[in-house]
């Protein structure tokens, strides 16, 4: 076992030196997770980096997020400890994608999942996360039409819970879709008290199989008010860690090893250290983009 503890102190010390909070995605390596401020799914980052008075943002997480947070954030210096760290879904979708669909459906609002870069949040009129996307589509006049991007398993997922229509673009999580109903049905039979808990990206026969779909820290909360005492988690294997940690006598299984975000993994201490102590891998962008999706970003953020 490698002993993290003096890499997670020098990262700590270097964050008060600097002023600096540390956040860090639910699916981060549990060393890293531990040596942050705050851990959570994509909607809670987003408030805490809105929130902090530290005038800096180390976010351990993908592109997508940092970038969230300097939307949200312009006058804090937010550094991604990792700039390859990207979101394959993210990349499915570009803002000439987006600019096409409007001019196929003008008269429709456009939703866009946070999982999408800055460009194409410039061209939405609402972003919405795991968290509350069926809130967000609830909320639209049902005579509107509605363009839902990039991915369509969580498109599919509000479509059921709100019973709306969405225009879907064909987007998709690669590590999310490694879990398919085989892996779900194999894992109950070996747990067959286990309680599926899905995220919303998995795939529509893998939602039909759960017991509750939530977003990362929806399922954090399921898990602590259950009475059940085991789980099969649909979602990136990261997640387990810090269910195991709040839930102990509880147990979580992965469906598949393959759920796996490597993205997610390429952020380690030594990097996070050296972006930090460097102030390498400033997060940037045009100030129009900036602006035009910082108004998605905040119809968000004031939704619930
Ligand atoms: P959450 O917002 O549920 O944490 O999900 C983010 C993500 O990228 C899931 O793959
Ligand atoms: Fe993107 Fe999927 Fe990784 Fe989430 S798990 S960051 S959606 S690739």
């Amino acid at each position: 076992m490698v002993d993290y503890r003096p890499l997670q102190e020098e990262l700590r010390a270097l964050a008060r030196e600097k002023n600096a909070l540390i956040i860090a995605h639910n699916y981060q390596r549990p060393e890293v997770q531990d040596a942050a401020d705050f851990t959570g799914d994509s909607l809670e980052l987003s408030r805490i980096a809105a929130s902090t008075g530290n005038e800096i943002i180390l976010f351990c997480g993908v592109h997508f997020m940092a970038e969230t947070a300097h939307i949200l954030s312009p006058e804090k210096k937010v550094l991604i400890a990792e700039m390859k760290a990207g979101c394959p879904m993210a990349d499915m979708i570009t803002a000439g994608d987006v600019r096409k669909l409007k001019r196929y459906h003008p008269e429709a609002l456009v939703v866009a999942y946070v999982n999408t870069s800055a460009a194409v949040k410039a061209e939405t009129d609402i972003c919405c996360t795991s968290a509350n996307a069926a809130k967000v589509v609830a909320n639209i006049p049902v005579d509107r039409e509605i363009v839902f991007i990039p991915d369509r398993n969580l498109a599919l997922h509000v479509e059921k819970k709100t019973g709306r229509q969405l225009i879907k673009w064909e987007g998709f999580c690669p590590t999310h879709e490694y879990i398919t109903a085989d892996t779900i049905i194999k894992t109950k039979k070996e747990h067959p008290e286990a309680l599926v808990v899905a995220h919303p990206e998995c795939l529509p026969e893998v939602r039909e199989l759960a017991d509750a779909i939530e977003s990362t820290s929806g399922m954090i909360r399921f898990a602590k008010e259950s009475p059940a005492r085991e789980f099969i988690i649909a979602t990136e294997m990261g997640l387990n860690y810090r269910l195991g940690k709040e839930n102990p006598g509880k147990s979580f299984y992965s469906p598949t090893k393959k759920a796996l975000c490597p993205n997610m993994k390429m952020t380690t201490l030594p990097k996070a250290i050296e972006t930090l102590r460097t102030g390498r891998y400033e997060i940037r962008l045009d100030e129009d983009v900036r602006r035009r999706a910082l108004k998605a970003v905040e119809a968000m953020v004031s939704y619930i």
